[in-house]
Parts: structure tokens; C-alpha cells; sequence
């Protein structure tokens, strides 16, 4: 079994026993290359994991193009929860439909709104969520765990690709044919809502394309920035 196969064994099991342990357990997924690769396993090994997404209002149609393929590659459906309509007319309507460009408190509030609020009614009820998170992506996931509990979700965190490297992550797409996100072949190695993602250039950091006008040391969304206890 080469290193690739061995990485991907451990997930399954990683996955499968957090499913029994942790059930309901929710995978969050953005769409982006570490995503699918976890789309494809969880599918691939009928997980028993329920998947959903956070649209924003503010994806890029390259995304959606891959959220509709996943419907017909995968029978493991893809749940999609939209912001609160009230808490987004009101943002508008106070800071304008792009006031997150404004400061970075608007541009906090803006990510609150359009993901953190859904993210919380997307977790209600489970007892635990996976993410595609890699150390290698930033200097604010060089403290991830692979599995803790999350005090601000009260429930287990896993972030099984967390040692994952960026060759891992194509080598696996490549290998299964896994779908992905075309803007990953126009530069951008992370993708988000599209007016806070841009393309990176060679040498550059893989999140340097998000909010790019930010320091790296604060580049969090609000959807990981609570604490987790090292318990496995
Ligand atoms: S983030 O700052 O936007 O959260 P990134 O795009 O690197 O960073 O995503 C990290 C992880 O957060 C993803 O692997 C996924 O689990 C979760 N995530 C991010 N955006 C979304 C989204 N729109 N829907 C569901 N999960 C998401
Ligand atoms: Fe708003 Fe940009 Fe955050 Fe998307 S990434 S929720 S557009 S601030």
C-alpha cells in the first residue's frame, strides 16, 4: 500500500468510528479541493455523515456549477442553508450590499451573517462536524487538532486532512477523478465568497487570495475561531 493509500485508510476509519461515536455527525462542505476529496471518501465508503453547505448569496458560479455536478455524481445528498433573509436586508441596508471592503469589523459582521448564523443552525442537533482543514493552509490552523471538542459548537471537531499536504489532496483527485472547482486552474488555491477570493501568484501563500487586504495572522471567517479542548 503506498503513503497516499495508507492516508485515505486512515480517514475511512478516523470517519467511520466518529460516525458511531459522534452521531449525528455533520461534514461542512465548502466545495473546495480538500472537500471533495472528503465528499468522494464519504461517499465512496457510504459514510454514515450528513453533508451540507453554507451559501452565502455571495459563491462563485464556478461553485455553484460543482454543487449541481455533486448531485449527479454522488448519491449522498448535499444539504445547502442559506443566510437569515432579515439579518441580510438589515446589513445591507446599514453598510451597503459590499460594505465588508469598509473595515474589518464589517467584513467580520458580514461572514457572522452570511455563515457563522447558518453554520449554528446547520450543527443544531448533531454531536459532531468534520472539516477540510489543513495545517499546511495557515498560520492560523497550525494549532488544529485532528479531533477535539469544540467549546463554541459543544460537540467533537474532526479535520481529518489536517496532515494532509497540497499533493495529497490532487494526487487523490486526480487518481479518483474526483470533480473540483474550475477556479482552481485559474490560481486560486482556496476559494470563498467571490468578491473576498482572488487568485494567487506563484510563491504566495495558499489563503493570501482571501481578504487579501488583511494580515494573514487574523484570516479566519468566524466559523473556526473557537476554542477546542485536545480531547480524543
Ligand atoms: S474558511 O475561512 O472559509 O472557513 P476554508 O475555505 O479554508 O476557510 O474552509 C475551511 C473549512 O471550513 C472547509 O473545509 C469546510 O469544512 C468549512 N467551510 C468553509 N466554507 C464553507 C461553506 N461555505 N460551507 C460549508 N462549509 C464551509
Ligand atoms: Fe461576506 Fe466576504 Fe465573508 Fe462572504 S467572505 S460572508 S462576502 S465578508
Amino acid at each position: 500500500m503506498n503513503e497516499l493509500q495508507q492516508k485515505v485508510e486512515q480517514v475511512v476509519d478516523l470517519l467511520t468510528n466518529a460516525a458511531q461515536e459522534f452521531a449525528p455527525l455533520a461534514f461542512a462542505n465548502s466545495l473546495g479541493a480538500e472537500d471533495m476529496v472528503l465528499t468522494d471518501i464519504i461517499d465512496r465508503h457510504q459514510l454514515d455523515i450528513w453533508m451540507f453547505s453554507l451559501d452565502t448569496g455571495r459563491l462563485p458560479q464556478e461553485t455553484y456549477d460543482l454543487m449541481q455536478t455533486l448531485r449527479t455524481r454522488y448519491s449522498t445528498p448535499l444539504r445547502v442553508y442559506f443566510p437569515n433573509v432579515k439579518q441580510v436586508e438589515s446589513y445591507v441596508a446599514e453598510n451597503g450590499v459590499n460594505g465588508f471592503y469598509d473595515s474589518i469589523a464589517l467584513r467580520k459582521s458580514c461572514c457572522h451573517v452570511r455563515k457563522v448564523e447558518p453554520l449554528r443552525r446547520a450543527l443544531h442537533g448533531k454531536h459532531g462536524w468534520v472539516t477540510g482543514m489543513r495545517h499546511e493552509q495557515a498560520v492560523t490552523r497550525a494549532g488544529l487538532e485532528i479531533s477535539a471538542y469544540d467549546i463554541n459548537n459543544r460537540m467533537q471537531k474532526l479535520n481529518p486532512l489536517l496532515e494532509w499536504s497540497h499533493k495529497d489532496v490532487w494526487q487523490y483527485i486526480k487518481q479518483h477523478d474526483v470533480p473540483y472547482n474550475k477556479l482552481h486552474d485559474q490560481f486560486y488555491p482556496s476559494i470563498g465568497c467571490a468578491p473576498c477570493s482572488r487568485a494567487v501568484t506563484p510563491g504566495e501563500d495558499e489563503r493570501a487570495g482571501r481578504w487579501w487586504w488583511e494580515s494573514a495572522d487574523g484570516k479566519e471567517c468566524g466559523l473556526h475561531v473557537g476554542k477546542v479542548i485536545p480531547i480524543k
